[in-house]
This record gives C-alpha cells, structure tokens and sequence, in this order.
C-alpha cells in the first residue's frame, strides 16, 4: 500500500501541466500560480467562465495565487486528459475571455510591457495593496505597469478606483475637479495638467 501511494504522490506534484506552465513559478517543490496568474477580471461573465471551464479533477481548488490547482483543460487543450497537448486556438481564446478563471492573467495586454529599467521604487516589492493605492498608482503606472497590470493605460491612470463603475461622473457638474484629478483614465482627461502629469509612455 506504501509502494502504491509512494506511486501515486509524484503524478500529484504536477498538477500545473508541463504543456503550459504560464504564469506559474516554481516555489521550491511545486509550480504554483504566480502573483499575476489570477489578478485580472474575467473578459466574459465569472459565471459563464466557471462552467465553460470546470477544471478535470472536481476536487480542484480554483485557481489562484500560490496554490497549483488544476488549470481548466480546455484553457489550453482540445483532449480530455491530463495532459493533453496544447492547442492555440483553446488557449487564445482563454486569455482573451476568461484569462483569471484559466490563471492567464498574466498573458493579458494588462501586464504586456516592460517595467522600467530604473524604476523609482523596487518593482518585485509592490503589493496588490500598492497597485490599489491612489497614493502609488500613479508612479507605478509610469514605474512598474507590468507588475500591477497597467501596461495598456499608456502611463494615465485613475488614481482611484471605482471611476468606471459610474462614467456619468465625468459629466457631473461640481465634480469636475475631483474626475481632473482623480478619474483621469475613465473621463479622458489624460492631456489635463495636474500637479501629477501623466507622462505617456510607450
Ligand atoms: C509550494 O506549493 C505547494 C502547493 O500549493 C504547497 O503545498 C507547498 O507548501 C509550497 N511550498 C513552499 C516552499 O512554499
Ligand atoms: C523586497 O523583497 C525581497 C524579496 O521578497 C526582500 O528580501 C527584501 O527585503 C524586500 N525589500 C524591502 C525594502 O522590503
């Protein structure tokens, strides 16, 4: 029983497939999700995501930062097996509609750049919590867009979050100097000056 079970634990060791180890790292014993793996939105609805893509194993937890739960087959696969062999078609179309529930969000126009060469502040040190931060959001648009995911923001950022959710504020009358400042992004003000300018790149 010890000999079927000392089998069995490697096959389980390798949960991420080799076919397709994007946005994984190895954390010393296995290859688990990477802090950029899941850290997007679903392109189409988390509901039609997590029935379009129900990982093999029923067990499986989602995907997900730091664990190395079973990435969905037909995320990169057309077989039924684990593994199975890559397919373009599957994982494009994975990446371009439901890249958190595939653990593709690092593969997404989002995180698509360079960050810059010398960046004010350590980009391997920048929390969720610092890309979040209207204090931080701004140099980090500019210094660190492919850690935080704002690689297509071209350097002009909210710098707080929520502006989308209601894009009529753009157009509120007494709310025009907090959208200049704040909602640069959503309410197309990037050209207006601001004690913090945006300065395009790329
Ligand atoms: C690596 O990831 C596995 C799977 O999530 C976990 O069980 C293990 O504790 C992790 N090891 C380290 C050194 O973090
Ligand atoms: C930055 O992160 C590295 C690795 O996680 C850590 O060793 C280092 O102490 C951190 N630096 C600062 C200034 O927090």
């Amino acid at each position: 029983m010890l000999f079927l079970l000392s089998l069995l634990i490697p096959l389980a060791t390798t949960r991420i497939t080799p076919y397709d180890l994007s946005c994984s790292i190895h954390n010393g014993t296995h290859n688990v999700y990477s802090s950029t793996a899941a850290s997007c939105q679903n392109v189409l609805s988390d509901e039609y995501c997590n029935i379009a893509y129900i990982p093999a194993d029923p067990y499986s937890p989602v995907v997900a930062e730091g664990n190395d739960a079973d990435r969905p087959l037909l995320c990169y696969t057309l077989g039924t097996a684990t593994p199975s062999p890559l397919n373009q078609d599957a994982r494009s179309a994975a990446i371009a509609n439901c890249p958190k529930t595939c653990g593709y969000c690092c593969l997404t126009n989002a995180y698509k750049c360079q960050n810059l060469l010398y960046p004010r502040v350590n980009c391997k040190n920048v929390s969720k919590a610092m890309c979040l931060s209207p204090l931080w959001r701004q140099i980090l648009a500019e210094d660190c867009p492919a850690t935080c995911g704002f690689c297509d923001l071209n350097g002009c950022i909210d710098l707080v979050v929520g502006c989308e959710n209601d894009p009529s504020i753009c157009h509120t009358v007494g709310l025009e100097d907090f959208v200049n400042q704040n909602c640069r992004m959503t309410c197309n003000r990037c050209s207006v000056g601001t004690q913090q300018p945006c300065r395009g790149r790329r």
